[in-house]
């Protein structure tokens, strides 16, 4: 900002002007000078003062009105009255109705005057600045609030737009999520058309499982994947044949048990088309490796199993072994295997589910499958499964109920080997504790 040099003194005595020049002769300042009120009106009106000094005793109009008028024309301007000693009324009317900033005494002392003069422009200079900061910062607070008030409106229409987003996002997700319980849904049923037996296992391992995966402190995402996983564990087995899906796998030869192997690859070829069932493929591949690798198909080791698939298959081991057997015998069984199928701390796992659990997964009403050889055979036993002869016909179907000319004919087809063959049939579970 440029510091404004202009002074003017107005006085009616020539002489004094010329002395008031004379004196601010080698000041910084451009000195103008008036004879009467009207010329210094004039000289104002072509440029802005910073400073004007008006005597007061003048012929037309006091240097008060003068000074007055200066006032309501351009109030920045400082003004100065200048006075003989006596007029102490002349000073108190110049600053209470002119607003003079102060009075100088005639005669002055020319180091006070020039004194004065300079304070008085600074003064000026003082109140343009503070004019021109305050004109910038409400310049300023008006563009602020234009931006805050543009801001909050592209805020908003973001915002809307996001919610716009995230609602199709969520209405995709919940799309993807039906259709993968749907999907799921009916590999469920699909696996029930098969074989009931299959669906009733699969459905015991996977809660088995996924209690177990809750014990061990998985992560929500992996106790699902462990759930699904068991629930489709054996679905590789809809493609196997009947023979190979109902007779025990002791009873199986090499062949049949080579094709009873590829039932957890099958799986996972299954399962694995569908993205978000990744992970849950993967556990079914492994299902059926051993702690000690001599399990199937990939012989993994220990941990290099997924922890996931040791649980299954934990799970699944337990619920075929207490289809036949009491529970503790069915973990003693399994408790044989710990080290070379299994490992120990999921074994122990298994245990306090079971324990949990025992009286919601085996009711004392439950009908329990049991394989029985001929000669113990009773009419009113129910058969569990197609009985099969070795040429492939079925002989009795599933859900017969026994009748002495029933034993006989079994008697009769499987003479030679009768002693070999057992025969599944219900039985009500045993009321264990
Ligand atoms: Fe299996
Ligand atoms: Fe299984």
């Amino acid at each position: 900002m440029n510091i404004n040099k202009n002074i003017l003194f107005v006085d009616d005595e020539v002489n004094i002007l010329k002395s008031l020049k004379r004196l601010f002769m080698d000041e910084d300042f451009n000195v103008y000078t008036a004879s009467s009120a009207k010329e210094g009106f004039e000289i104002l009106s072509e440029d802005e003062f910073a400073v004007v000094v008006s005597d007061q005793r003048m012929p037309e109009i006091t240097g008060t009105e003068f000074l007055m008028k200066v006032r309501e024309l351009y109030p920045d301007t400082v003004r100065i009255i200048l006075t003989g000693y006596a007029d102490i009324n002349a000073v108190i009317n110049a600053i209470n109705e002119a607003g003079a900033y102060r009075y100088i005494t005639k005669p002055w002392n020319d180091i006070e005057i020039v004194q004065s003069i300079k304070e008085a422009a600074y003064r000026y200079h003082l109140t343009k600045e503070n004019k021109y900061l305050n004109e910038l910062t409400k310049k300023q607070n008006e563009e602020l609030q234009k931006w805050s008030k543009e801001l909050e409106y592209y805020v908003q229409i973001h915002t809307i737009d996001i919610a716009k987003r995230d609602k199709e996002i969520k209405k995709l997700k919940d799309k993807l999520n039906t259709i993968s319980t749907n999907l799921l849904a009916s590999f469920e049923k699909l696996i029930f058309l098969r074989s009931t037996n299959i669906a009733a296992h699969s459905e015991r391992v996977a809660f088995i499982s996924s209690e177990m995966a809750k014990k061990n402190s998985l992560s929500e995402e992996d106790i699902e994947s462990i759930r699904v996983a068991g629930l489709l564990h054996d679905i590789g087995k809809i493609g196997l044949s009947d023979i190979i899906l109902f007779k025990d796998l002791e009873e199986l030869s090499t062949e049949e048990k080579n094709q009873y192997k590829t039932h957890p690859t099958n799986g996972q070829l299954i399962i694995g088309q569908i993205e978000d069932l990744n992970k849950v493929s993967i556990l079914i591949r492994h299902h059926h490796e051993n702690f000690d690798g001599s399990g199937f198909p990939d012989k993994l080791k220990g941990d290099a199993i997924p922890i996931g698939a040791r649980i299954i298959s934990l799970a699944d081991r337990f619920e075929r072994y207490s289809r036949y057997n009491e529970i503790d015998d069915s973990m003693k069984k399994i408790w044989l295997s710990v080290g070379k199928d299994f490992d120990k701390e999921l074994f122990q796992v298994l245990e306090k589910v079971i324990f949990e659990h025992k009286h919601h997964l085996f009711s004392s009403e439950d009908l329990i499958e049991a394989a029985l050889p001929i000669k113990d055979l009773m009419p009113g036993f129910v058969i569990s499964r197609d009985v099969i002869s070795s040429s492939g016909l079925i002989i009795i179907k599933k859900d017969t109920t026994l009748t002495e000319k029933h034993i006989e004919l079994l008697s009769n087809s499987f003479y030679d080997d009768a002693s070999k063959i057992s025969i599944h049939v219900y039985k009500k579970r045993a009321k264990w504790q």
